[in-house]
């Protein structure tokens, strides 16, 4: 089944700076955040990863479903998401804490420290000072795990957000959002579908404590313990890609299969 919507007539919304690859068109309707894919498959994996997070213990993460986006002429792929600001908050990215507190650029603050796990337990710490928030080295410890998993190539500074109370100047987490980049989505430049899926796996680059996926996440869980407890079966991934099947082709959904049932094999201790 396929769902269309035309936003013809509706604004983008403006978010240039919060993406490293690129800028996925995005839409604010109705309460329902849109986002049309830019480099690839973005939404295949927004909603392929949010279907099989609902096999974990991660509790809190944006839900997202397809829609083909009907937009000046153009028909996009795109997913949507339920706005999780509530009235009276604001998203405050990692990125803008560091500019206000830090008055740097987190990626030049990250640059003072020289292990990765310096880098994860500094911004740890200054995340806890600024926010008040308990327990965030457990919070980006499982954000790590996640992106490690899914290959996700895009927690820039901005990827990583908090979300204050306006009126009680207080501060609650995030769901986790934006797993677009994921699974080698951006087939335009980085990962051609005919790429051979090991070389992708040699080349791909993890953000923002390391470029190795695992030795960020293996220094976070070696300061905060493991977090992640994934109980997906086999089944389980088959049937992620139901509500995607009739957007995308056979090839993209046969090779994002075999990047999830690789990774499984290869994290199986994270499973239950
Ligand atoms: N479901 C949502 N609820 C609230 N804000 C959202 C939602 N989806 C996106 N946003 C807003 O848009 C910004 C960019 O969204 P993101 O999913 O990171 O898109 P991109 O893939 O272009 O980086 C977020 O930082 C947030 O401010
Ligand atoms: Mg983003």
């Amino acid at each position: 089944m396929i769902n269309t919507i035309n936003l013809d007539g509706y604004d983008l919304i403006d978010t240039k700076a919060t993406s490293s690859k690129g800028n996925q068109q995005k839409w604010l309707v109705d309460n329902l955040w849109y986002k049309a894919d830019h480099m690839g498959y973005e939404a295949l994996c927004e909603v392929v990863i949010s279907k099989l997070l609902q096999k974990s213990n991660v509790t809190d993460f944006v839900i997202y479903h397809p829609i083909k986006i009907d937009f000046n002429d153009r028909t996009l792929n795109g997913c949507y998401s339920k706005n999780f600001k509530g009235k009276n908050e604001s998203i405050v990215t990692l990125e803008h804490l560091s500019k206000s507190w830090l008055t740097n650029s987190m990626a030049k603050e990250l640059l003072k420290y020289d292990t990765p796990e310096d880098k994860i337990k500094h911004t740890v710490d200054f995340i806890e000072n600024v926010t008040n928030l308990k327990n965030v080295g457990a919070y980006i410890t499982m954000m790590l795990e996640l992106d490690a998993f899914f290959l996700n190539e895009d927690r820039h500074t901005n990827n990583i957000a908090f979300i204050l109370n306006d009126e009680t100047n207080e501060y609650r987490f995030c769901p986790y959002f934006d797993f677009g980049l994921s699974l080698f989505a951006d087939t335009t430049y980085d990962f051609p579908l005919d790429l051979d899926i090991y070389k992708g796996i040699e080349k791909i680059k993890a953000k923002p404590f390391s470029n190795d996926f695992d030795t960020q996440m293996e220094a976070a869980t070696k300061l905060y313990g493991d977090q992640l407890k994934l109980s997906f079966t086999n089944a389980d991934i088959e049937n992620a890609f139901d509500e995607i099947r009739d957007y995308y082709s056979a090839e993209i959904i046969a090779r994002a299969k075999k990047l999830l049932y690789n990774q499984k094999h290869k994290y199986g201790y994270m499973f239950n």
